[in-house]
């Protein structure tokens, strides 16, 4: 199993809405089987899937984080996707964090990986939707600790990109104590209109790589398709948000874009 963080300590940058559409995407087009795990304590993702328990159950993320005796597969749930799972998390991930942080006595960064372990050749890929926070975050730790790669949603703009220099320095550290082979997979440009970029970031050279797709403003599919718990494909299939989705899927997975005349000419497009 492929092990993905999707990672930005600013909320609204898209992590939960790519996390669920690029699973639905490799699950549904290149028929892989994709686990989706939900460390926010809000709970996006799970709600979006009805899949989110009473926030006094925290049989999901929180209690395969907390009981290492535990099999995750049996907190893993089938979403109404063929091939997408979800392992589920809700406010009683505050508590956990809270938990992990007071027992000295089992390992409080690698607990994720030892569990996540168990089924391993169970799944083709993994992308963990991450908290807003990258300090004193030990369910982000836990995500990087057991994964291969980090994807970056952020906005276009040079202060959301210096704020990405928080997750390069926390990935150091997890590469040097927890997890020798992560590697950041790439920042993804999200919410990206001509109003809101900041031009000279996109001929800057970044210190990490970066996806050729942008993710572009769409706020009306953005939001009635979560209002109707749908992805993008299945609400607007031809629209420029489902196709930016659809050529990311096929970024990430190294495939051809199916949409490549919808890839910003990165000279042209915006300025
Ligand atoms: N391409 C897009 N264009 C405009 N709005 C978007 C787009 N993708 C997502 N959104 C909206 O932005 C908000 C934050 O998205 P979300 O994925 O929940 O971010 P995060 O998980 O990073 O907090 C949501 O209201 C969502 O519907
Ligand atoms: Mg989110």
């Amino acid at each position: 199993m492929n092990i993905a963080t999707i990672v930005n300590q600013k909320g609204g940058v898209c992590k939960t809405t790519i996390c669920r559409n690029l699973g639905y995407l490799l699950a549904t087009k290149y028929n892989k089987k994709v686990l989706l795990i939900d460390l926010d304590s809000s709970g996006n993702l799970s709600n979006f899937f009805e899949l989110r328990r009473p926030s006094n159950d925290d049989a999901g993320s929180s209690r395969v984080l907390l009981d290492l005796d535990s099999d995750p597969k049996d907190f893993v749930v089938k979403t109404r996707i063929d091939n997408l799972y979800l392992l589920p998390g809700n406010e009683s991930l505050g508590k956990t964090e809270k938990d992990i942080k007071s027992d000295d006595l089992l390992p409080q960064q690698n607990r994720l990986k030892l569990q996540l372990k168990k089924i391993n050749d169970q799944f083709d890929y993994c992308f963990i939707d991450c908290p807003p926070t990258v300090t004193n975050a030990i369910l982000v730790i836990n995500a990087l600790a057991c994964s291969d790669e980090v994807l970056i949603p952020c906005p276009a703009n040079m202060d959301a990109i210096d704020g990405v220099n928080h997750i390069i320095n926390m990935v150091n550290t997890i590469q040097q104590y927890y997890n020798d082979h992560l590697t950041i997979r790439g920042v993804i440009f999200t919410r990206i209109s001509r109003k809101n970029i900041d031009r000279q970031l996109l001929t800057q050279k970044l210190a990490i790589p970066r996806f050729r797709t942008y993710i572009r403003e769409s706020s009306a599919l953005a939001e009635y398709s979560r209002a109707a718990n749908l992805m993008f494909e299945e609400y607007e299939p031809d629209s420029k948000g489902t196709h930016d989705m659809a050529n990311l899927a096929a970024e990430y997975l190294g495939e051809k874009f199916p949409y490549p005349d919808d890839l910003p000419n990165e000279l042209n497009e915006f300025l």
